[in-house]
């Protein structure tokens, strides 16, 4: 069994990225355990924490986490053409201390989504820039930027359309050969 962590760039209660981390959930392929790992209680990267030796237990769980997954995809919404800060921040924690980056050579996906109509591209290609530098094996296709969001998933949290779904099952198939290719 390989596990993927999903790593979610929104922390709104009702937020759509965490819909499709959720949906993802659902529909990992057979020989795939996909599991949303929580971003929100890691405080603001400082340095000091590592070099004094006096490091969050939040920093410590989230690293050890990192360490047991076989590869991670990252959903998020764009802030101002950017990656938000939350995730950023993740990436930094999990990145650290220095020579210990969690996040070197394992494979990796984005999704990008946004309830407007440029499929937060900013954020997406933001996000990748730092994912490069971190030796983060990054799925080139499908490319996955979600526009209209508000339209994608239904009340039961399940996408509304055959496309969306089909969409979705055709990703998740595509990294689960991807992660084998590269393990
Ligand atoms: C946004 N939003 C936004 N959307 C977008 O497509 N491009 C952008 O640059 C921004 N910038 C931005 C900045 C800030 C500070 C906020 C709070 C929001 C709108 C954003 O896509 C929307 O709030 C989504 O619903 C956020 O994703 P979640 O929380 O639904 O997952």
């Amino acid at each position: 069994m390989k596990n993927i962590g999903l790593f979610v760039g929104s922390l709104r209660r009702a937020s759509y990225n965490k819909k499709i981390a959720q949906y993802l959930c659902r529909i990992a392929p057979e020989g795939f355990k996909y599991s949303i790992i929580s971003i929100e209680d890691l405080p603001l990267y400082n340095q000091d924490f590592d070099d004094d030796g006096d490091v969050p237990k939040s920093y410590q769980d989230f690293r050890a986490q990192i360490a047991k997954l076989d590869g991670f995809i990252f959903i998020t919404p764009e802030y101002n053409r950017s990656v938000p800060a939350v995730l950023k921040n993740a990436l930094d924690v999990g990145s650290r201390p220095y020579g210990k980056n969690g996040w070197n050579g394992k494979p990796g996906a984005v999704i990008s989504s946004t309830p407007g109509n440029l499929g937060a591209f900013g954020a997406n290609h933001h996000l990748r820039q730092s994912l490069v530098f971190l030796n983060v094996l990054i799925m080139q296709q499908p490319e996955a930027y979600i526009s209209n969001m508000k339209d994608i998933f239904d009340d039961e949290g399940n996408p509304s359309s055959t496309s969306s779904t089909d969409f979705f099952k055709q990703f998740v198939k595509a990294f689960a050969e991807w992660v084998n290719q590269v393990t």
